[in-house]
């Protein structure tokens, strides 16, 4: 149902082929620290939470201030990152998000007072939300077709590695304190990133459509030595004489691309609304109630089957997306989602009405880990990375920069209402109805991934241009 033949670009992916050459080894460079940035401020608060409020005695909504605050940052990133990555480049784009990152962590490790500290919640979240839009954007433009999933996927890799990298540095760092080392350590990648984002090759899509010609081709000879980069060219440029002239918002969200629009914007709900960040921010606290009762046996469950399968799985999706595709994993990974938070959700059923005095885990404790561990596995090998994925290649180029931004800002945005509710949720219907929503709502996705998104593995991003126009986006 989601073949699309696409006769006049069907012959022109020049970078088809596996081979990753050296300056491909650069770019994968780039999107790999964009995503450990990501992960690693993902995963480090909850370690450093404790730290910063004794030095400032904060209140309890300070806390959430200073916890969330990087999300607001990023939400507002994502969005200035498409006008940025359309105006100036990706590889811009990302060069300027590991400068504002870097600057926010010093910021942040060096702050006096809450004022500052907060100011520099903002400016990482700023940096990370640049990133998040930026680099798996070039990632998408950069990699050849039959290895982009692949490509996209090892940002998810590196957010997964982030937080697990996080996860471990909060463990050490706990004992005497450190939150300023803990904040202050993601100044080195930040400057990484600096450092490679400025040796790194341009989009040679964005600077097609940017009418330079002779310096895209100079790019691709880099890219791919030996390999003629006229046909691709050729292909890009001839799908780009069939677009109207420059993007502005109102084609965005006019109607002509409503479709991959719904497609982008629901799938980054979706990846939300089925509880990822809930397991993720809450973990100790889900664990504390399945039975697990010391502060060192919550952190070392929550580090290891959580971070560390989390980061395990997701090589599962990197050997399978170029493979198997994309729709495959998704519905699979959503059903796997689904049946384990109904374990998840009854299992708690049964430890408020069993539970006596808790020591250590009982049955229904050891359930739920195990239920958990196959939620976090089925996430990490589907809506995690797959998400990103579509997201970054079902958009034509003219309105990729803006498009995308919109459904990153979108996901923060679900993950910031999400982070947010959960407590209130479990206080308001119980902790079993609310995994149990959160496993209704991976049927819902279910369903309409299967009638809503289509395939797009192996096809080029002018191929899957075509799928709406065949499809009468
Ligand atoms: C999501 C994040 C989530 C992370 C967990 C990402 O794809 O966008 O919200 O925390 O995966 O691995």
């Amino acid at each position: 149902m989601h073949d699309i033949p696409a006769p006049d670009v069907a012959a022109a992916d020049h970078t088809g082929g596996q081979t990753v050459t050296p300056w491909l080894v650069v770019v994968l460079a780039v999107i790999l620290l964009s995503g450990g940035l990501f992960g690693y401020d993902q995963g480090v608060i909850s370690g450093a939470l404790h730290g910063i409020r004794a030095t400032f005695s904060l209140s309890a909504l300070l806390i959430e201030v200073v916890t969330s605050w990087v999300t607001l940052g990023a939400l507002f990133g994502a969005l200035v990152a498409g006008e940025l990555a359309d105006r100036l480049g990706r590889k811009r784009a990302v060069l300027i998000a590991g400068i504002v990152f870097t600057i926010g962590s010093l910021v942040e490790a060096l702050a006096p007072g809450t004022a500052v500290l907060v100011g520099g919640r903002l400016i990482v979240g700023l940096g990370v939300g640049i990133a998040a839009v930026a680099a798996p954007l070039y990632a998408a433009e950069l990699s050849p077709s039959a290895l982009r999933g692949r490509f996209i996927s090892a940002y998810q890799l590196a957010v997964t590695a982030g937080i697990f990298i996080a996860y471990l540095v909060d463990g050490w760092l706990s004992k005497n304190d450190s939150w300023r080392w803990m904040l202050g350590l993601s100044v080195a990648p930040g400057l990484m990133l600096i450092a490679v984002a400025l040796v790194t090759p341009r989009s040679p899509r964005w600077l097609i459509r940017a009418g330079r010609l002779a310096e895209a081709a100079a790019e691709m000879r880099r890219i791919r030595p030996g390999a003629d980069p006229q046909p691709e060219i050729d292909s890009i440029v001839a799908v780009r004489a069939q677009e109207k002239g420059p993007a502005s918002w109102g084609e965005v969200f006019g109607g002509q691309w409503r479709r991959p629009l719904l497609v982008g914007v629901g799938l980054a709900v979706f990846q939300q609304i089925t509880g990822i960040n809930a397991v993720i921010y809450y973990a100790d606290q889900i664990f504390a109630a399945a039975g697990f009762a010391t502060q060192s046996s919550q952190t070392t469950v929550t580090t290891w089957a959580v971070g560390g399968v989390n980061m395990a799985a997701t090589f599962i999706a990197i050997a399978f997306i170029d493979r198997l595709g994309r729709r495959k994993l998704l519905l699979a990974g959503l059903l796997g989602m689904g049946v384990s938070l109904a374990v998840v959700g009854a299992s708690f059923e049964f430890i408020t009405t069993t539970a006596s005095g808790r020591g250590a885990p009982g049955l229904a404790g050891i359930a739920t880990l195990v239920a958990l561990v196959v939620f976090i596995t089925s996430f990490a090998f589907s809506m995690g990375p797959v998400v990103w994925t579509v997201i970054n290649e079902i958009f034509p180029a003219h309105i990729r920069g803006r498009a995308v931004a919109v459904a990153t800002a979108v996901n923060w945005a679900s993950a910031f209402i999400v982070s947010q509710m959960f407590l209130s949720l479990i206080d308001a219907i119980g902790d079993s109805f609310t995994f149990w929503l959160f496993a209704l709502f991976c049927g819902l996705g279910w369903v309409w991934i299967f009638y809503a998104v289509p395939e797009t593995k192996g096809r080029s991003l002018e191929q899957i241009q075509q799928i709406w126009k065949a499809k009468g986006a």
